[in-house]
Formats: structure tokens, C-alpha cells, sequence
């Protein structure tokens, strides 16, 4: 027992020991004065900062194993570039692969990116998703033509949009240059930006790129100084020509059920404006709406909106919880007759600017289990379809699927129809609509 636990004091002290050591013996040491000088130093600094160490309280490691213990925070200072340069493999994703990457670089700069031979990926591992084609190809399209109108019957403006988009991320999340930024690409691109809760800030109208305003409970921009919801305010932000659309935010993937509040010293007097809020005061967006509290009158108030807006199209974005709380909006649109022109739907992995990190990694359901057809774009509904029970379904659904069966992956909500051959099934991936999911072994028919 003396023996080990005189091994560990010398594994933990010698590092600190030899600093001291070649403090003392270095200017012995017949060698060149410049050289001897700045080892001497070296030495000397080193066992300075074992002592500091030493007395110091805050990290156990380096009290415990001074001078040394610093090994390890340099290291870690230097993991992510290791990792990333040379552990990575091409194909890990978090949230982008390396490969992907490049190849976004490499159009982006329209350089070559062909490639010979052949998929570097592994085809016949679990998980490989993959597109059925058609045996007649498309002819190609116009890109202008890749938009779709959003706006019901109830709806007087309906806004022909992108089918892709800038998803919501608020002035304060993101820096007025990077908003700025997204929204000129938007102009020139010919799509739409969500302005995520914080409002709209001068750096989105810059530009004039069209805007999808989103309402969260915070009402930023349209609020009273008690936090609700104003409808004035609403009125005259939302008659901006430039915003195209209103989102009601009920709730986001990367941290469903989750408010936020923003640090006083992060209310400057720009955020404030945009907010419509008290300068450097904290500000606290709740977790629940105030103008609302259950399904029926969430749709009166998408009325509402629509009514003040002018006409302009109005639906909601959420992260899928409780499926059947989904199911209570839909019958409130079946019984007011009232029907959102689009629902975002958010996975758990979708970003924020900022979350607890409990929320991030465990609340919320991923894309491929949330109902309601995965669908992550904005996509029209019309209250002929809520008669027919189907108010949810976008406009341009996929046709029926047959029902579902047990997925021999139960990480997968999934549906299986004879395909490839008549001894397998492939699983459908719920989030793209033509991608199909090799099978795991043990889904291959007896
Ligand atoms: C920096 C940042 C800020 C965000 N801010 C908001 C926000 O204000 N409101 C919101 O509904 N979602 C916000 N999100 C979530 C995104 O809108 C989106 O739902 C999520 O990133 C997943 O969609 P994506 O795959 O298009 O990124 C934010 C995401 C990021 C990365």
C-alpha cells in the first residue's frame, strides 16, 4: 500500500520536482551563457507555476498533478482540429460530413466535382439511404418554376414561394452582418427568410429579401410593455409589403417547451429596438403563448392575424411532443373551420442559438418519427381538405401509403412494401419522400 502510494506522490510530483531540478542545476552546467540563460528561465518559470498551481483551488487537476496537469488542457484546446484532420472520417456527419462539405466549397467555387469510380460509401450498410429512380427521366424544369402557392381559400394574399427557404433565426442569434447577409441572398436567390422570434431588425430590410414573420411568445415587435400580445403594433408592422408571411411559433426542435431569456448585457439598444423592449433589461420570452391557451383559440387567433395582416398568410411552426396534442389542433380546425395556410414542422435535431443542452439532446421528436408526413417545408392547407378530415395534409401530398407495419428496426417508424426483390422489403425513410432505407437483415422475407 506505501509502495503505490509512494508511486502515485512521484507520478503526480516529478514533472513540478525536475522544473525545480533544472532551475538549480542548469547554470552548473558548463554550456553556451545565452543558452544556459534562457533554460534557466524556462525552469524557473515552470516551477513558478507548479507552486501556483500548487496553491491554487479552481482545477483539481493541475493542484494535483502541477505543471504537468496544463498537458492536459493544451491537448484539449488542440482536440477539435485533431479530431477534424485526422480521426474524422469522411463520412461522419455531425451536422455535415466532410465530404459534403467539400463538395458545397467546390460548387460554390465551380470547380470540378465529378468524381471517378464510383460511391466511396458502404451500399450495403445498415441505414444507407438511397433514391429509387424512374426508368423515364423527368425533362428538366425551370428552377423559377420550383415554388408553391401558399394561401387557403381563407387567405386574401397568397404568397407564391421557394420551395426552399431560410429557416427562422433571430437578429441576436445571428449577428446583424450574418442577417444582412442571408437576406441579400434571398433577394437574389428568390426565396424567403424567417426572421426567426426576434423580430424584424433594420439589417432584414436592407435589401428588401422577402420575410416570413414569426410571432413567438415573446411578441417581439408587436408586444405591450407587459409582454402581450399587440394587435396595433401587429397591424402596422405586418402591412409591410416585404413580409410575405406570419408564423405563430408554438415551439422549436432544439428546445421544445422551452422559452429563452436573453441576458441584460445582451439587450443592446439595437436589439431593444427590434424587440421592443426596455434596453439592457433582461428579457424573457415564456414557454407558453399568452394570447392563447388552448387549440380552439389558437386558430381564432391565426384568424385574427390573417384578419390584421391584411389578408396575408398565416400558419405555425412546431416540434413534434405528445402526437395526439397535434391532433387537438387539427379537430379545432374541423370544428372553427378556421385552417392555417402552412405548418412548419421542427425535428429534435434542428439548431437554436442557444438551449439547455438537456433540451437539445433529449426533448423533442426527431424528423424521421414526427407524423404529419415529416414534412420540414412550408406546405398550403385548405379548409375544403379539413372537411374531409385531412386539414393537416399539405396540398401536395404524397399519394396514400399502404399501412403501417412493424419496422424490424424500432428506431424506425417506417412502411414496407414488397420492393427490390420478391425476397425483401424496403423501408420507406419518412423524411424524403423517394428515399428508401435498406432493410436490416432480419427484415428479408422467410
Ligand atoms: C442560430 C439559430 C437560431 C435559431 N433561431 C430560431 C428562432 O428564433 N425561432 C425558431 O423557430 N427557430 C430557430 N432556430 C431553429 C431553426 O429555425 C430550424 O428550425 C432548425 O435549425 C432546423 O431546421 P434546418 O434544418 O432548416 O436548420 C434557430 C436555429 C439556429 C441554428
Amino acid at each position: 500500500m506505501q509502495s503505490i502510494l509512494k508511486f502515485s506522490l512521484i507520478a503526480r510530483y516529478s514533472a513540478f520536482a525536475l522544473c525545480i531540478l533544472g532551475a538549480l542545476l542548469v547554470p552548473l552546467i558548463p554550456m553556451d551563457r545565452t543558452l544556459s540563460f534562457a533554460l534557466t528561465l524556462a525552469f524557473a518559470a515552470l516551477s513558478v507555476l507548479g507552486v501556483f498551481d500548487l496553491l491554487q483551488r479552481r482545477h483539481a487537476i493541475t493542484r494535483n498533478y502541477p505543471v504537468i496537469g496544463h498537458m492536459r488542457f493544451l491537448v484539449e484546446s488542440v482536440r477539435p482540429e485533431l479530431r477534424q484532420y485526422l480521426f474524422e472520417s469522411d463520412s461522419d456527419r455531425l451536422p455535415f460530413s466532410r465530404a459534403e462539405r467539400s463538395l458545397v466549397y467546390q460548387r460554390a467555387k465551380n470547380e470540378a466535382d465529378q468524381r471517378p469510380f464510383g460511391t466511396l460509401l458502404d451500399a450495403y450498410a445498415h441505414g444507407y439511404e438511397f433514391i429509387g429512380h424512374s426508368k423515364r427521366p423527368a425533362p428538366l424544369q425551370d428552377p423559377e418554376t420550383f415554388r408553391i402557392t401558399i394561401g387557403n381559400e381563407q387567405c386574401k394574399r397568397p404568397y407564391s414561394g421557394s420551395v426552399l427557404n431560410i429557416s427562422a433565426m433571430s437578429f441576436g442569434a445571428l449577428s446583424g452582418q450574418a442577417i444582412l447577409a442571408l437576406n441579400r441572398g434571398a433577394k437574389l436567390g428568390g426565396f424567403a427568410q424567417d426572421t426567426g422570434e426576434g423580430s424584424i431588425s433594420p439589417y432584414h430590410r436592407q435589401y428588401g429579401g422577402d420575410l416570413v414573420w414569426q410571432i413567438a411568445s415573446g411578441y417581439f415587435g408587436c408586444r405591450n410593455a407587459d409582454g402581450t400580445f399587440s394587435a396595433e403594433k401587429f397591424a402596422s408592422q405586418a402591412a409591410d409589403d416585404q413580409v410575405k408571411m406570419i408564423e405563430i411559433k408554438l415551439s422549436q426542435g432544439a428546445k421544445p417547451g422551452h422559452g429563452g431569456i436573453l441576458p441584460a448585457n445582451k439587450v443592446s439598444p439595437e436589439i431593444a429596438a427590434t424587440r421592443g423592449i426596455p434596453v439592457g433589461r433582461e428579457c424573457v420570452s415564456p414557454a407558453a403563448h399568452s394570447a392563447f391557451s388552448t387549440p380552439t383559440e389558437m386558430m381564432l387567433f391565426v384568424a385574427r392575424l390573417r384578419e390584421l395582416s391584411g389578408g396575408k398568410p398565416v400558419g405555425f411552426k412546431l416540434a413534434i411532443g405528445q402526437p395526439w396534442e397535434f391532433m387537438a389542433i387539427v379537430k379545432a380546425m374541423l370544428k372553427t373551420g378556421i385552417v392555417p395556410d402552412f405548418i412548419v414542422v421542427d425535428g429534435a435535431e434542428g439548431g437554436t442559438g442557444a438551449a439547455p443542452v438537456e433540451l437539445t439532446d433529449h426533448v423533442g421528436t426527431p424528423m424521421p418519427w414526427a407524423p404529419t408526413g415529416s414534412t420540414r417545408r412550408a406546405a398550403s392547407c385548405s379548409p375544403s381538405a379539413a372537411s374531409s378530415r385531412r386539414a393537416a395534409t399539405p396540398t401536395n401530398a404524397r399519394p396514400a401509403l399502404p399501412p403501417r407495419t412493424p419496422c424490424a428496426s424500432a428506431r424506425w417508424s417506417c412502411r414496407t412494401r414488397p420492393s427490390v426483390s420478391p425476397t425483401t422489403t424496403a423501408t420507406r425513410c419518412m423524411r424524403w419522400p423517394n428515399c428508401w432505407r435498406r432493410p436490416a437483415w432480419s427484415t428479408r422475407r422467410a
